[in-house]
């Protein structure tokens, strides 16, 4: 009897700090339990001396020989030898949108190759390897996709000092809103980097965005939402001038703050992608109700952050 298995991961939105955390500062990101991507895998059985079959489809199409060689590689680092598997998934993970629809490939990859295979593996761990897969689809990243997405958690994360949880207090209202528009990865951190790397500025910007790190942590944990949304608004700011905005991130941020949203940023790489907006808590679904009308067929996510005790 054949048996299927099913392994999944979730996306993230980073609610502060991508593109400086490559330059070493603190970032925050939370995971978006509800949007995930889902592995079902089956054990494909060696027949003969034939080489075992590493087969792989995402949405129904076989995906890119670049993908299957990400798989290989996730199965080099957990020390499985030949891989026999038939892996199929399904994504509700909008792709290159800045919610880490890659991180979340590696996460599920590593996850299902652990499962089949019978390799225990850490969250630590998982987030490590995954991020030396990620290094397939965008050069160097820093780690911090794929340690929101393996741990599941809200978490204040460093290059030099890793990830820790932050321990969130009350409810807090979001919404993502796709531009539509789409950049890779490593485009951005290439187009952005001019504006870390100058000389006279590049400290004084880094440690600006890891202050702001540092005030989202403690507003998250005293559910105080103008605290972050003073930290959202600035490092919006900043973003725009480091050129991760487009003209249409721009008009959805007005209509967004028009609406009533206490704040908005774009959200990963930019260069288009989403733009998460943060919503008053009382008054959520109206400024998600009027969002939506000035959006017209502009897909709208409402996203609830839990504070720790409420999960
Ligand atoms: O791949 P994205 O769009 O989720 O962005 C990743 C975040 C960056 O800070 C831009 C890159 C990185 O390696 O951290």
């Amino acid at each position: 009897m054949v048996i299927e298995r099913h392994y999944t991961a979730c996306a993230k939105t980073i609610l502060v700090g991508e593109h400086a955390v490559v330059y070493g500062a603190q970032a925050v990101a939370m995971p978006l339990h509800e949007m995930r991507l889902e592995l079902s895998v089956r054990q494909e059985s060696q027949q003969g001396n034939q080489r075992p079959l590493l087969q792989i489809e995402l949405g129904g199409q076989p995906v890119s020989p670049q993908l299957v060689e990400a798989a290989r590689e996730a199965a080099r680092l957990l020390d499985i030898p030949n891989p026999g598997l038939k892996i199929s998934g399904t994504s509700s993970i909008l792709i290159g949108a800045g919610l880490g629809s890659s991180a979340a490939l590696c996460v599920a990859l590593l996850r299902a190759l652990a499962g089949v295979y019978g390799r225990e593996i850490s969250d630590q761990d998982l987030a490590r390897l995954a991020n030396r897969l990620e290094q397939a689809f965008h050069g160097t990243p820093s780690g911090l996709d794929t340690n929101v997405v393996a741990h599941e958690r809200v978490i204040c994360f460093s290059r030099q000092e890793g990830a820790r949880e932050v321990a969130v207090s009350g409810n807090w209202q979001f919404a993502l809103i796709d531009s539509g528009e789409r950049c890779a990865t490593n485009v951005m951190v290439e187009h952005v980097a001019p504006w870390f790397r100058q000389a006279e500025t590049s400290q004084r910007r880094i440690a600006r965005f890891d202050d702001l790190a540092t005030i989202a942590v403690r507003s998250l944990e005293s559910g105080d939402q103008h605290g972050l949304a003073g930290v959202m608004n600035d490092a919006s700011k900043l973003l725009s001038e480091a050129g991760a905005m487009t003209p249409l991130l721009h008009e959805l941020r007005d209509a967004a703050i028009a609406s009533g949203a206490l704040a908005t940023k774009l959200t990963g790489a930019g260069g288009g992608g989403c733009l998460l907006a943060l919503l008053p808590e009382e008054s959520a679904k109206d400024v998600c109700a009027r969002l939506d009308h000035h959006l017209g067929a502009r897909p709208l996510i409402p996203v609830t952050l839990k504070g720790i005790s409420q999960i």
